[in-house]
């Protein structure tokens, strides 16, 4: 069962880069146990709102809270150290290492944790157990994905962040994270916030979603009823849809 405890909150950010804003008072938040999608067109700053919650980019003003406690002025590291997971990209990986040795750089735990988060991240992603010896160079880009996903999940978040989930991939391997991703949701109850652009995927994962529009949140609410409203269909599909 979702409760209604907000996990993540995030009230009125404004964010850019240099004296560029991308970000107009911003307010989400993602509950506990819950999976939240953001959608929005090319540029309309999904991005630039994962990296503002996790640390990455400070915001010019507005609020973090994490739980109870404020980590607006939180670095990265110190917010992953609470829970919070951004699996943005495969750049965290490290190639010349084995997929078990890259899996436990992410955790931050102790050895018989680290053995109990070794054996989740294998049982959810049997492919990574196979594999465990090979270079993580090796691997082609999807299960390369799927290994920064198993890293993140090493530090036993509280809450994931996943950016295009599903980009570059093939629709197999789009599959195969989706289903893991919604199993380690409903059993494991990780609350999750994820970027992503394929709608079969993000309505299969999330129940709420948010829609930015040029940096601006222009609607919110059950992912379903979202993506019926013309304001969101035409956002989301960039006007390249009637
Ligand atoms: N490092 C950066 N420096 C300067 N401008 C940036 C930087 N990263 C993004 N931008 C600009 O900020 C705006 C929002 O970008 P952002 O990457 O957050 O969008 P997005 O919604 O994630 O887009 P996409 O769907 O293409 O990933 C864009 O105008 C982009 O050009
Ligand atoms: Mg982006």
């Amino acid at each position: 069962m979702e409760r209604d405890t907000p996990l993540l909150e995030c009230k009125g950010i404004n964010c850019g880069y240099a004296d560029m804003q991308v970000l107009y008072d911003v307010y989400l938040t993602v509950k506990e146990k819950e999976a939240v999608v953001i959608f929005g067109s090319n540029g309309s700053g999904k991005s630039t709102l994962l990296k503002t919650l996790s640390g990455l980019l400070k915001p010019w003003n507005g609020s973090v809270r994490f739980y109870d406690r404020d980590i607006t002025d939180l670095a990265p590291h110190e917010r992953a150290r609470l829970g919070i997971s951004f699996a943005s990209d495969t750049r965290n990986l490290f190639l010349s290492m084995s997929v078990e040795e890259n899996l436990i750089l992410g955790a931050y735990t102790n050895r018989k944790r680290l053995r109990k988060n070794l054996e989740m991240v294998y049982h959810y992603f049997p492919e990574l157990a196979n594999m465990k010896k090979k270079l993580a160079g090796e691997l082609s880009g999807g299960y390369q994905r799927m290994l920064s996903i198993g890293r993140a999940l090493m530090s036993e978040p509280h809450l994931l962040m996943i950016d295009e989930l599903s980009l570059g991939l093939s629709p197999n391997m789009v599959d195969r994270l989706g289903e893991a991703l919604t199993n380690i949701n409903r059993e494991n109850g990780l609350a999750m916030l994820v970027v992503e652009q394929e709608i079969y995927l993000a309505s299969n994962m999330c129940k709420r979603g948010y829609v930015l529009d040029l940096g601006k949140i222009v609607a919110q609410g059950e992912v379903q009823k979202l993506l019926q409203e013309d304001t969101v269909r035409r956002v989301y599909m960039g006007g390249s849809h009637p």
